[in-house]
């Protein structure tokens, strides 16, 4: 199974960026963790990470009919980008999706999300581990 998993903007600062809210870990550690995690479950995996709507989109156009399974963690586009719940519709792919926060229990306007609205399943608030959740998903389809 092949799945790509995509992380929005601002997600690339992690380990400076608020760190009581997202961690110490640093991005490049994110994504040992990823890959390892893969590893692990037996899933080949490629790593996205873009500061730019447009260039999700792009890359979620692109995933059709080479991925079986999309993780993406939207940051800040999960409540604004209707553009990105598009592009996932459009291709169909089997998405879940990541917040290493608990969206739910901070800012009233984090409560919702685009993406929700048509993936498979949302895990919140497990930092690293959720993304290791998520591809356990995939891994449970082979
Ligand atoms: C986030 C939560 C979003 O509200 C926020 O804008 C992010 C990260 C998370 O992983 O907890 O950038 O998606």
């Amino acid at each position: 199974m092949k799945i790509l998993v995509i992380n929005g903007p601002n997600l690339n600062m992690l380990g400076i960026r608020e760190p009581q809210i997202y961690g110490a870990q640093n991005f490049e550690a994110l994504q040992k963790f990823i890959k390892d995690s893969a590893d692990e479950l037996g899933l080949s995996v490629s790593l996205f990470q873009s500061n730019h709507e447009g260039e999700i989109v792009d890359v979620i156009q692109s995933a059709y009919g080479v991925y079986d399974g999309i993780v993406i963690n939207p940051a800040a586009y999960t409540h604004t980008s209707v553009a990105i719940l598009d592009a996932l519709k459009a291709v169909a792919i089997p998405t879940v999706e990541v917040h290493l926060s608990d969206i739910n229990t901070r800012e009233e306007f984090r409560k919702f999300s685009y993406v929700s609205m048509v993936a498979k399943k949302t895990i919140c608030g497990l930092g690293f581990e959720g993304y290791k959740e998520a591809l356990r998903y995939f891994s449970f389809e082979k």
